[in-house]
């Protein structure tokens, strides 16, 4: 396996506009991605896990360090990286399959390999039938299928989730994190995936990256061994569970 994505020495300080008040949220925080790995940085609630994930898409520019995508600096968006947002954000004027084909559209596919590629993707996630609804018309577990698809199409080298299952009520939750699993198993991509729940993490990730609270930095990384599909309620599952649970709130 080869490093795709590799995350150096990053430190983000907050300052106002008239240098006031500046608060450190991230601190030396450094690891490394590998192609087509699942990666789950776990940390607690306002530890910096939004602002990380948004200096890997380029939205944010870190105080110190670098990120690198391919041996390359990240000093912007990119066609490279896909978000998945909490809230996700579609559309409302847009049906499902033209929320989908935009983010090729902005990306210069042209026109039939965006019809292609956009209704490979929402067969791909499940949306087979819904292609023509509204997003009003979707329910949650929907919508966050349509941003999956709208990551996946563009085909990027690492898509960046953000608890893109936080806002889901607690069965749709775990089915979504089977579809996730489902859908990474028939397309490889490399994931980094955000949450603040161990029990998510440790279901999904192939590594964990446990982050201290704020100012953050890397407290453990952790190679989650188990094969898929993974019970919750498993002897090593409820171990580690225990394990990385202690390991934080003993850092806090
Ligand atoms: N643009 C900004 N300006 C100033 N402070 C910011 C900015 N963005 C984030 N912060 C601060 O940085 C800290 C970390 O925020 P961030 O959203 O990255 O954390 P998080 O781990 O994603 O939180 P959550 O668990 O709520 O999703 C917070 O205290 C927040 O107020
Ligand atoms: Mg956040």
């Amino acid at each position: 396996m080869s490093k795709i994505l590799e995350i150096n020495n990053i430190s983000k300080t907050f300052t106002n506009d008239d240098a006031t008040n500046s608060k450190e949220v991230l601190t030396n925080v450094t690891f490394s991605v590998e192609e087509n790995e699942m990666v789950v940085v776990f940390g607690p609630g306002q530890c910096g896990k939004t602002t990380l994930l948004n200096i890997i898409a380029g939205l944010e520019k870190p105080t110190t360090g670098d990120v690198k995508i391919n041996c390359k600096e990240v000093t912007a968006p990119g066609p490279d990286r896909a978000v998945v947002f909490q809230n996700i954000m579609l559309f409302p004027w847009l049906t499902a399959y033209q929320n989908v084909e935009y983010s090729m559209k902005i990306r210069n596919f042209d026109k039939a390999e965006r019809a292609k590629e956009a209704m490979k993707y929402l067969d791909l996630v499940g949306l087979n039938g819904f292609e023509q609804s509204y997003p009003v018309k979707l329910s949650g577990g929907m919508k966050q299928r349509v941003g999956i698809a709208r990551a996946y199409c563009t085909k990027p080298d690492v898509m960046l989730m953000d608890e893109p299952f936080g806002a889901l009520d607690a069965q749709t939750r775990y089915l979504m994190q089977d579809e996730l699993l489902r859908i990474s198993n028939t397309e490889k991509r490399t994931v980094v995936f955000i949450t603040n729940n161990i029990e998510e993490a440790l279901y999904v990730a192939d590594r964990i990256i446990v982050m201290t609270d704020c100012p953050s930095t890397v407290m453990e990384e952790v190679i989650i061994d188990m094969p898929h599909p993974r019970e919750r309620t498993d002897q090593k599952f409820l171990q580690l569970r225990k394990e990385i649970s202690a390991m934080v709130n003993r850092r806090r």
